[in-house]
């Protein structure tokens, strides 16, 4: 049966210090909870080594924000999912919004950064959504069936069933404009039903879709008392240890 995740993104937030201090209270606070939900935090990448020795012995996993769509070599500036993997990560975010829009990720380079995080045994956490006008115009299950086919839907069955979806309706993020439990538990089961579509009913009860946009302490309960939703992927209240474990305890 598929997982609860609860995962953040810190997005290019924290010095290294910062990082470390917030990874360290985030894991003194879980010592003694028993989460009903995998736990993972998205760092930078100068973070990642370091945060995955802080978080050792702890229930909390670790995740890079983006990978290169390159294996290595000159490609200045770049970071490869092999570099991330030997930091001890075991997700990487992929597909990110901002990544799209602006640092004009396409659907090509997005399907080799999922095919090289799969190669290095690191788990993508692929991320999928409308803007706003798409919304607006109806348009959302349509955007969204063309970003999985054009990313994510060349996989094997095999390779599929290792990523975890996570479906961000770009008009929510960061806007405090959070989708409605109804609105995101539509499209996520909009979203199992093209998995169960192609690669048959087992691969997509099992795929663990997660809700991203505004999501809070305050409405982590409502969106996630859904069916098909699986748990949420979480930029600023991440950024607050105390704010990051009301919404895990949501579960
Ligand atoms: P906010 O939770 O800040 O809206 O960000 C969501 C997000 O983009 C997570 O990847």
């Amino acid at each position: 049966m598929r997982k609860n995740i609860v995962a953040g993104n810190w997005k290019m937030n924290k010095t290294l210090q910062e990082g470390v201090a917030l990874a360290t209270e985030l894991k003194t606070i879980l010592a003694d909870a028993q989460p009903n939900c995998e736990v993972i935090i998205g760092t930078p990448f100068i973070h990642l080594a370091t945060v995955v020795e802080v978080v050792k012995g702890s229930v909390i996993k670790v995740s890079a924000e983006n990978c290169a769509d390159k294996e290595s070599g000159a490609y200045t500036g770049e970071v490869s999912a092999a570099m991330i993997k030997s930091t001890g990560a075991e997700y990487c975010i992929i597909g990110h919004s901002e990544r799209r829009t602006y640092y004009h990720e396409t659907y090509d380079i997005l399907k080799e950064k999922v095919r090289l995080a799969l190669a290095n045994d690191l788990k993508p956490i692929f991320c999928i959504g409308e803007v706003k006008e798409e919304r607006e115009a109806n348009k959302q299950n349509a955007v969204v069936k063309a970003q999985l086919e054009g990313s994510v839907f060349n996989l094997s069955a095999e390779d599929f069933g290792k990523i975890v979806l996570a479906y961000e309706p770009v008009w929510a993020i960061g806007t405090g404009l959070t989708a409605t439990p109804e609105q995101a538990q539509e499209m996520h089961a909009y979203i199992r039903s093209l998995i169960a579509e192609k690669y048959g009913k087992k691969v997509a009860e099992n795929c663990s879709i997660l809700y991203g946009g505004s999501c809070n302490s305050s409405n982590a309960k409502g969106l996630f008392a859904n069916p098909d939703i699986d748990g949420g992927l979480i930029g600023g209240a991440s950024l607050k240890a105390n704010d990051f474990k009301a919404i895990i305890d949501a579960f």
